[in-house]
């Protein structure tokens, strides 16, 4: 006999065919009611237990947290809170656990806060609020690809080892198989990499951007969708060490059409989430409910979970120059009363998450577009506007997230870019097949970088970063 996966034993009608379930013990009421759940759906299985027809000693293995294995036949529930149950005929024990030692971990059953649930990532996927988010990540990773291949993409596999920076940013986990108490020295009493592994220096890729450029010169329209990795000292709720990016680019396209792309393919995955995801999503937006009754009523949101999402699906990205920004920023409320720790006095000020968040929670109320920023605040790739001073930048800005996109138009133009390169004192010996790439058949090419992280925080309301994917990486944590 096979067992069949709770979430189909939920739709199906009750019949006197038996049939098997195997999972985990969520509770065991009255020595009579099991809630099973085997991590295909958020619901449980209700499997009625008649007592007197098992033996004790089996029914004491029944206990929060063990494996077990049930065959009966599905009826209609007396009770409330399920349409069908199973009438128990047989209990097989797969996999015991003992109460005592059940009772320290986050299998217990009772609230647990979220950083208890981290020290314990091993066995938090048996949670209700893991289990939905996990399932909601891997839906939205479907999505994603459905996407970009509905759309005519190809999918391509940026390097994680690379030999260069590509955000120019300094931020890398250096990769060598070098005996760190004993590295080899060159004459002037430096690592000599030369004698390391790849007879260079290497590090983990921080974005996938600049190999995804050399494919959309001969494949046109490609995405990457990997782990990124960045030893950039931020102990945020919205930044991981290790964080998977989505990176379209496309050639024959300027930023107007990127920010079209980027509107375009982040509705449709909430749309697939709304649409394929209502158990998860209706639990996760129960449990924001509950949060916020704890806190003062001028905190908490004005709409629920799935209202936020459908808002965001139903109306225009705002989209506002830097310049118009800052204008708006100067005469806030916040910057007037000197609430803003950073405060904005003049063009040309980089915009930190504070200002990122007023302008889209506070003053427009919806996603954000901001473009043609300053070019000193940002990477050396991005395509120069005639004014000489601003890039062809955009940063897509979501409430309560902040940033969930950042991407450009890229410079085309080979001597433009040489200039750049040499100012900003990027490596052109490094990066010279990306230069090489505007000198053989150059064309305006745009793409951006979502994270992954940042956009499951959101479609599930979660507050931490940490708690959106399954063993967080962060400053001074790589636990498990
Ligand atoms: O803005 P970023 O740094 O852009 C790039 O890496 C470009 N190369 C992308 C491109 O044009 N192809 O990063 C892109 C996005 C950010 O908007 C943010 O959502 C996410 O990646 N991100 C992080 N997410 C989690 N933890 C971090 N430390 C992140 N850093 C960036
Ligand atoms: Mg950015």
């Amino acid at each position: 006999m096979q067992h069949t996966e709770i979430i189909k034993v939920l739709r199906t009608e009750p019949s006197l065919h038996e049939i098997m379930v195997r999972g985990w013990v969520r509770s065991f009421r009255s020595n009579r009611f099991i809630a099973l759940n085997d991590g295909s759906t958020i619901h449980n299985l209700q499997c009625v237990v008649d007592f007197e027809s098992f033996e004790e000693s089996l029914l004491k293995k029944i206990t929060v947290g063990a494996a077990i294995e049930v065959i009966g036949h599905l009826v209609e529930s007396q009770g409330q809170g399920q349409a069908v149950e199973i009438q128990v005929a047989k209990i097989k024990v797969l996999g015991e656990a003992d109460p005592e030692e059940v009772k320290r971990t986050i299998l217990s059953p009772k609230r647990h806060s979220m950083e208890f649930l981290r020290e314990q990532a091993h066995l938090r996927v048996r949670t209700n609020t893991f289990g939905a988010v996990m399932r909601l990540r891997s839906k939205l990773a479907f999505a994603i690809h459905e996407y970009f291949q509905k759309n005519g993409f190809y999918y391509m596999h940026a390097p994680i080892i690379t030999g260069s920076d590509a955000e120019g940013a300094g931020e890398m986990f250096r990769v060598s198989a070098l005996d760190p108490k004993n590295p080899p020295l060159d004459e002037q009493g430096n690592i000599d990499y030369k004698q390391d592994f790849f007879e260079k220096e290497t590090n983990l890729t921080v974005s996938g951007q600049l190999e995804a450029e050399t494919f959309a010169m001969g494949l046109g329209k490609v995405y990457t969708f990997g782990p990124t990795f960045r030893a950039e000292n931020s102990n945020t709720s919205r930044h991981l060490a290790e964080f998977w990016m989505i990176e379209p680019e496309v050639a024959f396209c300027d930023l107007d059409g990127n920010m079209d792309l980027a509107e375009d393919f982040i509705k449709y995955v909430i749309q697939f989430a709304l649409d394929n995801c209502q158990d998860d999503l209706e639990f996760l937006e129960n449990r924001l409910l509950d949060e916020e009754k704890n806190k003062p009523q001028t905190e908490r949101s004005e709409m629920s979970l799935r209202e936020k999402l459908r808002f965001v699906l139903e109306n225009n990205f705002k989209r506002v120059s830097y310049t118009e920004a800052i204008e708006i920023l100067k005469r806030s409320k916040p910057n007037q009363k000197k609430k803003f720790k950073y405060l904005i006095e003049e063009w040309g000020a980089d915009l930190q998450s504070e200002h990122e968040r007023y302008l889209v929670e506070k003053h427009f109320k919806c996603p954000v577009i901001l473009f043609d920023y300053p070019a000193n605040i940002k990477s050396f790739y991005m395509r120069l506007n005639d004014d000489g001073k601003t890039v062809r930048a955009m940063d897509v800005l979501f409430p309560g997230i902040g940033e969930i996109v950042g991407g450009s138009q890229r410079e085309e133009r080979y001597d433009v870019l040489k200039q750049k390169m040499e100012v900003m004192g990027i490596p052109q010996d490094e990066l010279y097949w990306y230069l090489d790439l505007r000198k053989f058949g150059t064309a305006v090419h745009s793409g951006f970088g979502l994270g992954f992280e940042r956009l499951v925080q959101f479609v599930t309301g979660m507050g931490n970063i940490r708690d959106v994917i399954p063993y967080p990486r962060t400053p001074g944590n790589a636990e498990f």
